[in-house]
């Protein structure tokens, strides 16, 4: 693609959407015909009135001050000679509004296009159509575009030459191919029930939370207007509920033409599980005319389980739901409020199940390049990627969410093996570890700062965001596990680690020192001056022994072998304090019940993936969740809401718990050493509650599976290894085996 091709508009549209046309001439017979396109903004391509590619919102979100990706569609079959080539051109996430602050143009401030149709002739020679300015630009029905306002689509509009398109040398940004995975449509809900509301309002239902938007079909009389307003909730009333969308308007408006109409967004897409049809002529509120289409990556799907317990099975519904709304191009926190943007914690915790659910590797390699490139020159990492804010200040440079630059290289790692990405991510690992390294007033510690903390966990104040746990012990704690894993990073690619583990040792140490005492952590921790200068609310709460504390010194290997145990009992006692409940947030619930259980508390464990009250994962099942909420009480035990201010029910982060349920319960964990399911350590726990399990994940050599269930007292396991792979199986009662392609079958006594 020639830089020198970008053009734009020769009018300001707003959010208007435009259409730059072409028509294709050709004399000579042509072999193949490829169209490459990109925007600043969203763009749909069009040939002869038929779309070209199967994607939308393409060109995808990248940090598009440094880079924008390009796709190639092979056109052959859909051009004639005399063909008009169409291209409609939206505001998107690059111009439109995006970030919460209600503010737009935060990576230009009109949207461009660039295009090259590449015509190979029969004869051996080739021709480029280029956008330029012979092509003419036209109105378009898409009178207005908002991610997160929505689309009105006017289908008696009609097109209106604004003139021809005018050079845009001022873009300035990288083109590339595409990296990540395309943005498809995929499954087509029909509504379950059309519902009228003791507000009489009439709303769709459509079971299901997600991402995506609504497709209408109808003949309605011209200028007939439908208007649809989305939500993820009902209220305890029963009543449509907004109020926790926030600015986002989520409001598509259709004016039909008076013929066969198809209406969707093209440049837009909602978080919903409710249709509100704020306007609709009534002969046209009919069920067949409408069906919510999910709309994300396209991962192929990996992971499968199923279990005996039909709540845990909901959850595992809500986890893969829960990434397939919020895995739209980029790892996002929600899909429905005015944010849906990639923070970097979220994307942390839950990357290790995203990669048991689906292959997103590619998907990753795209993020990640992006993480790279918004690194800052010291190394910082934000909370945000791409950075959404950049005319409103920043977001934190805050432990456990910048700690995606170590650990997401690494999980990609051991689930696909790429030695090339890891080798590209290194770097990034590096200047993220050198950052934390001189980011406090101690070499080894990271103290002060602004984090974001054990974010929503349950032992700050009543309905605060803020959890109790010292920022400056989840910030070391996290500087010695990203150590850690860039060292185990530099090993697998064969480097002289030896600085890093010298580094490594010195942080442990230094945790150990300023932290903990007798084995323990320290109740009450200092406040460092340079905290209390950028004090954030969380740093109120300086405590030591909190659940997440204990979880992350056990996890993050900060304590002794014989300090374990009275650890291990600790936590416990501290969840027994809480009425048998976990109070973590953010930071510690990734690894509780992995914590527990690897440190003789499982059946603890057990209980709390049991738990039904709140705070807990079935809280929300019980609840009629059917993606995964942000917080653990998004709804309260009174039917009312956590707060209008942040309060999505669909969130993916704690749906992190699946890589416990997938490593433990299942049993099946890929070894670093020979990473990508090549080496797996295979060791099922079997829980009569769970009845039985049948889960595994498909890997490129193959399946592996793993099931076990009861008959009488006795347990049988059923397991299946791929041609190539080796298990090292370990079975409750003891028994190890090791195990080479093939499908086997154990029995084992129960007393
Ligand atoms: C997001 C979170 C994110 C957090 C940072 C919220 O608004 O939705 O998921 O990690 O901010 O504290």
């Amino acid at each position: 693609m020639n830089h020198r091709n970008w053009v734009r508009a020769p009018k300001d549209t707003g959010a208007a959407a435009v259409c730059f046309r072409k028509k294709i001439t050709f004399t000579k017979q042509v072999r193949k015909a490829t169209l490459a396109v990109s925007a600043i903004g969203l763009y749909a391509a069009y040939l002869n009135g038929a779309r070209v590619g199967k994607n939308v919102l393409a060109p995808g979100w990248t940090s598009y001050n440094a880079r924008v990706q390009y796709q190639t569609y092979d056109v052959t079959g859909m051009l004639t000679n005399g063909a008009l080539l169409e291209i409609n051109v939206g505001q998107g996430w690059a111009v439109g509004y995006i970030g919460f602050g209600n503010t737009n143009h935060k990576f230009a401030d009109h949207t461009s296009l660039i295009a090259e149709l590449t015509l190979r002739y029969a004869d051996g020679t080739s021709e480029v159509v280029s956008t330029d300015r012979t092509w003419d630009v036209y109105t378009t029905a898409v009178l207005s575009s908002e991610i997160y306002h929505g689309e009105t689509v006017d289908q008696t509009a009609e097109p209106i030459c604004l003139g021809k398109a005018v050079g845009d040398p001022a873009v300035k940004t990288k083109l590339i191919a595409q990296v990540g995975e395309d943005i498809t449509e995929h499954e087509r809900l029909a509504p379950v029930e059309i519902i009228r509301t003791p507000k009489g309002e009439t709303v769709i239902d459509f079971g299901q939370n997600l991402t995506g938007y609504v497709e209408v079909r109808v003949k309605g009389r011209r200028g007939d207007r439908i208007v649809l307003h989305h939500a993820e909730i009902l209220d305890k009333d029963g009543n449509f509920y907004t109020a926790n969308m926030r600015a986002a308007r989520n409001e598509n408006i259709y004016v039909c033409s008076g013929g066969e109409d198809v209406f969707k967004p093209l440049f837009s897409f909602q978080g919903f599980r409710y249709v509100r049809l704020a306007e609709c002529p009534p002969e046209l509120v009919n069920a067949d005319c409408f069906r919510a289409v999910a709309v994300h990556s396209e991962m192929e799907r990996t992971g499968f389980f199923e279990c005996g317990n039909a709540e845990i099975n909901q959850l595992y519904h809500n986890v893969i739901w829960g990434q397939k709304s919020n895995y739209l191009d980029i790892p996002t926190d929600c899909p429905q409020r005015d944010e849906r943007l990639g923070w970097t914690g979220d994307a942390q915790i839950f990357c290790r199940t995203a990669a048991i659910n689906f292959n997103v590797s590619r998907f990753f390699r795209k993020w990640l390049g992006d993480v790279a490139i918004e690194q800052e020159a010291n190394g910082a990492v934000r909370g945000i990627v791409p950075n959404a804010l950049p005319r409103q200040g920043s977001t934190f440079v805050s432990a456990a969410w910048g700690d995606v630059a170590c650990v997401a290289p690494w999980e990609m790692y051991l689930a696909y093996g790429s030695r090339a990405d890891l080798e590209k991510n290194f770097p990034m690992m590096q200047k993220w570890v050198e950052y934390m390294h001189g980011a406090g007033p101690e070499e080894f510690l990271w103290l002060g700062g602004k984090h974001y903390g054990d974010w929503l966990a349950m032992d700050g104040n009543a309905d605060s965001t803020w959890g109790a746990t010292s920022n400056d012990l989840i910030a070391s704690a996290f500087f010695a596990h990203s150590v850690s894993l860039f060292i185990r990073a530099g090993e697998a690619l064969g480097r002289n680690m030896t600085e890093y583990r010298v580094l490594y040792q010195n942080v442990r140490n230094a945790f150990r020192a300023y932290f903990m005492e007798n084995g323990m952590p320290k109740e009450e921790l200092p406040l460092t001056e340079h905290v209390a200068e950028g004090a954030t609310p969380s740093d109120r709460f300086r405590r030591g022994v909190t659940q997440t504390a204990i979880v992350l010194i056990l996890n993050f290997n900060l304590c002794t072998e014989e300090e374990r145990p009275a650890l291990a009992d600790r936590l416990e006692q501290l969840i027994r304090n809480a009425g048998g409940l976990m109070q973590t947030g953010f930071v510690g619930t990734p690894y509780l019940l992995r914590t527990l259980a690897q440190n003789g508390k499982s059946e603890l464990a057990y209980q709390l993936l049991f738990e039904t009250r709140n705070p807990s994962w079935l809280y929300s099942v019980e609840h009629g969740a059917t993606t995964m909420w942000e917080h653990w009480n998004s709804i309260k035990e009174d039917g009312s809401f956590w707060s209008t201010s942040m309060n999505s029910f669909n969130h993916y982060a704690y749906g992190s718990v699946y890589d416990w349920i997938f490593n433990y319960v299942v049993g099946i964990s890929p070894r670093e050493d020979h990473p990508a399911y090549e080496a797996i350590d295979l060791a099922p726990h079997p829980d009569r509650r769970l009845g039985f399990v049948n889960s595994g994940v498909r890997t490129k050599r193959g399946t592996v599976r793993s099931a076990w269930y009861y008959k009488g007292n006795d347990v049988y396991y059923e397991i299946e290894i791929p041609e190539g792979a080796t298990a090292y199986l370990k079975l409750p009662s003891g028994h190890c085996e090791t195990l080479c392609g093939g499908s086997y079958r154990f029995a084992e006594k129960g007393e």
